[in-house]
């Protein structure tokens, strides 16, 4: 018996060794590179969000990840790209240690501009409405008196709330978007408000759910994507000038015709850039 407890406690031991070792040279890599010598980065998503974001077959794919590893490339930086869920994502880059920046279609605003650093916009984007068969909405304005399902948390739910007010009970706050679409198959709220490429591509996908879509520029305002990291971060730097360069030289477009079938506007993107 008391062998036998030795013998694990041994096992243990190497155990720990083995590990600390591991630490110990991932350290001292990263140590003795210099500034030219790039860590692995963590990328925070949540995959929930197609087609900048979303799992296929246990793997993390969509525009988005596409796009950020072109960025990478462009940048000289190794990475891993880490499904953590929207409202964990803002506290794990906020926090700096879990994740190193972000990338979720995450529109660049001001108020989170107090408490995050973003790169050089990459995505133009406005919100949209979608809602089933039996509701009558042709403006945003028709969404009072209406149960509205959002991602909690998003630039959508502001929206919604522009249109509602604050604090209203006929928004229902979700924790990704997916669930949102599911109240709204089930019945259980009357119309989505989120991104609009997002529901363009579900509409698009989905058919047999027979859903409506409509678009309000008088109330929707444009917004931009960026990548988003903690403040003050000294990666923002590099990655400006990547974003910057992989939209100059045609990669960003070849991107966005593989996943969107048309040619970006850049020139949008370009006049926003430092
Ligand atoms: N663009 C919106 C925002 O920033 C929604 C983004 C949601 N992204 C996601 N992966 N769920 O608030």
């Amino acid at each position: 018996m008391k062998k036998k407890v030795r013998g694990l406690f041994l096992v243990l031991m190497i155990g720990m060794a083995g590990f600390m070792t591991a630490c110990g040279s991932d350290e001292a890599s990263g140590g003795e590179g210099g500034s030219d010598k790039k860590e692995k980065l963590v990328v925070g998503t949540d995959a929930a969000f197609a087609p900048f974001e979303y799992m296929d077959k246990g793997e993390v794919v969509g525009f988005d990840i596409d796009f950020l590893d072109a960025v990478m490339k462009e940048a000289g930086y190794e990475y891993d790209v880490k499904n953590i869920g929207w409202d964990p994502l803002f506290a794990a880059v906020q926090g700096g240690k879990e994740v190193d920046m972000g990338i979720s279609g995450i529109t660049i605003n001001d108020d989170r501009k107090e408490t995050f650093d973003f790169s050089n916009p990459y995505f133009e984007s406005t919100h949209m409405i979608m809602f089933g068969e039996g509701t009558d909405i042709k403006s945003a304005n028709d969404l009072k008196g209406l149960k509205i399902g959002v991602q909690n948390g998003t630039t959508g739910q502001e929206a919604a709330e522009k249109i509602v007010g604050q604090n209203s009970p006929d928004i229902s706050k979700y924790e990704n978007n997916v669930v949102a679409i599911t109240a709204l198959k089930q019945g259980q709220v009357d119309a989505v408000v989120t991104d609009n490429t997002v529901v363009n591509e579900y509409v698009k996908n989905n058919p047999q759910d027979n859903f409506k879509t409509v678009e309000d520029p008088e109330n929707f305002e444009s917004e931009f994507y960026g990548l988003m990291f903690p403040k003050d971060s000294k990666l923002k730097a590099d990655f400006d000038k990547a974003v910057k360069e992989v939209i100059e030289n045609g990669t960003y477009a070849d991107i966005y015709k593989e996943w969107f079938g048309t040619e970006p506007n850049t020139d949008a993107l370009l006049e926003q850039a430092e």
